[in-house]
């Protein structure tokens, strides 16, 4: 028996400083919400917790790019990837933001109560200033050469190349990103977190989680590991954007957008529930999932887990699945760049197809390496796996039923061939379970397709379009073997491809939708007897041209 009586999933707060791209689904968002609606339909209890994450330099660096407010540029984008993420059937309990009212108070007062407990050391430090642009230069806004790796990007907080935490003072040749004005040192006082007096404590939180994914379990041990082990961390910065820190002597100061944004999740929670949040967050029976990239791993296994335990009162992640990153077509997704496929903008050439987008990137998510999308797979797997196998199969159930049934489920045979057909459904069921318990999206998708695969099989072996012209009770009893293939597959889908599975059901004419506990009995999934509704294609091929057209929108300027 589990340990847990309800799971809290948080989905990693996107930036609002862009529309979403593939890269965001695939990494996060898509296998968040296949988790979630799978355990729904084990019937677990579940909170499924994003937002906004509107703070940061991500959002006044966009803001100012474009010269707008940084308000305009969170307002904006909110909306938009709020409603792109729903249109792709990601099913969020609540999408909060946290340039809200509420936020603010949350992160202001978990701050306070740090401040007051003595977690913080107060430091005056020397940090890199702008004389040009008038700031100090923290995180984004200072590039320079990584000294763990060497690579000549590197920004202020962290390494792109090897992942490493950095400050701006661990940078070999910093320069401003805002300008090319000779930088200054000044001296500021901000509230550090220190990480290093704290390492026995993460270390073993850490080595109690084996069982994580190798890529961030490994990553975690790495920077404990680390020649100079953790280091303090500032939880505030010299920025006139984001939360103001509560405290004398901090005026002009917000909160680290890393010690906000985490928080966020809370505050989302609060919302959700009102006053009954805190068992998502503080009971021992609940469960917490953090899906992320693999950017944030160091953000909530060793930052956000060192701020939940010096509060006290708060259970830490269970597990962290972070994926690794998409590439498209052979190159990195850039939102600069415009290296990307959007998803507002893939709905607006491929209506109605959200599911065949899912269904290409879970085929392809990036779970333990960087992967690649490309339009040319993308195709294939429409045409060669869902119109050719899962399509094909719903389609000839449906035209058969129609034809030799009456249009109504038929009885289900007994004869061994139909036995084993549907025990493979138990068989099938268990294995995705098993898969999807481990966060092994691309096996336990290719393992629902296999079961469509057989059922096509079934089908061409037992040929039900000869046999009813000898023996018609016959014919129908296999395609009642077939249909309650297609029944369990509005089940087994569904977490992946949640809209084709509706769609399934109504032409099941199934009124209510079954549970994966229904998966066990051997058939009987779909009553005998009911009326189904219409065929009609799930899916349809798609053609060369639209795949060029594709293409064609990524040629570099
Ligand atoms: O990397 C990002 O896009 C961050 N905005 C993720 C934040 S996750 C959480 F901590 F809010
Ligand atoms: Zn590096």
């Amino acid at each position: 028996m589990s340990q847990f009586n309800r799971t809290t999933v948080t989905a990693a707060l996107p930036y609002a400083n862009g529309p979403i791209h593939i890269g965001h689904l695939a990494g996060c968002y898509l296998p968040s919400d296949i988790y979630v609606r799978f355990l729904r339909l084990r019937g677990e209890d579940v909170a499924f917790i994003c937002g906004s994450d509107e703070h940061g330099m991500a959002i006044t660096m966009r803001a100012r790019k474009e010269g707008v407010s940084p308000k305009d540029i969170v307002d904006r984008y909110h909306v938009m990837m709020r409603d792109a993420l729903k249109d792709f059937g990601v099913d969020f309990d609540v999408y909060s933001r946290t340039s809200g009212d509420k936020h603010k108070e949350v992160a202001s007062s978990f701050f306070k109560e740090l401040y007051d407990k003595g977690v913080f050391d107060t430091r005056e430090t020397d940090q890199y200033y702008d004389p040009e642009a008038k700031q100090f230069l923290a995180d984004r806004y200072i590039k320079g050469t990584c000294p763990r790796c060497s690579y000549p990007e590197a920004y202020g907080d962290q390494c792109e190349s090897c992942g490493a935490t950095l400050n701006p003072t661990d940078l070999i040749n910093p320069a401003s990103t805002l300008s090319g004005a000779t930088l200054e040192r000044r001296k500021t006082t901000n509230w550090f977190l220190p990480l290093d007096k704290l390492a026995p404590d993460l270390r073993a939180y850490i080595e109690s989680h084996p069982e994580w994914k190798a890529n961030v379990y490994g990553q975690c041990k790495s920077w404990l590991d680390s020649g100079d082990g953790l280091q303090p961390r500032s939880m505030t910065r010299d920025l006139d954007w984001g939360v103001p820190v509560p405290v004398e002597g901090a005026e002009g100061k917000v909160l680290y957008v890393w010690f906000d944004a985490p928080l966020g999740y809370i505050t989302a929670t609060q919302e959700l529930f009102g006053k009954d949040w805190e068992k998502w967050w503080k009971a021992d029976d609940t469960r917490l999932i953090h899906f992320i990239g693999k950017d944030n791993i160091v953000f909530h296994c060793i930052i956000f887990p060192a701020i939940l335990m010096q509060h006290g009162e708060y259970i830490l992640a269970d597990q962290v699945p972070a994926n690794e990153f998409l590439n498209l077509e052979g190159d990195k997704l850039s939102t600069s760049r415009d290296w990307a496929v959007w998803l507002h903008e893939y709905l607006e050439d491929f209506p109605g197809k959200a599911d065949v987008l899912r269904y290409a990137l879970c085929a392809t998510m990036p779970e333990n390496k960087d992967n690649d999308f490309t339009w040319a797979d993308f195709q294939q797997r429409n045409n060669s796996e869902l119109v050719a196998i899962y399509g094909n199969l719903v389609n000839r159930i449906m035209v058969l039923n129609h034809k030799f049934c009456d249009g109504k489920v038929p009885v289900i045979g007994q004869e061994p061939a139909d036995i084993e057909a549907l025990k493979n459904i138990v068989k099938q069921a268990d294995a995705i379970e098993k898969y999807l318990e481990q966060f092994k999206f691309r096996d336990a998708l290719a393992e629902a397709m296999n079961l469509a695969r057989a059922g096509n099989k079934y089908l061409a072996d037992q040929a039900p379009w000869k046999v009813m012209k000898t023996d018609l009770a016959r014919a129908q009893a296999i395609l009642g073997v077939a249909t309650q293939i297609a029944a369990a597959l509005t089940v087994l889908m569904d977490p992946f491809m949640p809209q084709v599975s509706d769609k399934l059901r109504v032409m099941l004419g199934m009124t209510a939708a079954l549970q994966w506990s229904d998966l066990c009995s051997e058939g009987h999934l779909i009553k005998v007897g009911t009326q189904l509704g219409q065929a009609a294609l799930l899916f349809d091929k798609i053609e060369d041209e639209a795949m060029d057209i594709q293409r064609a929108k990524l040629v570099k300027p």
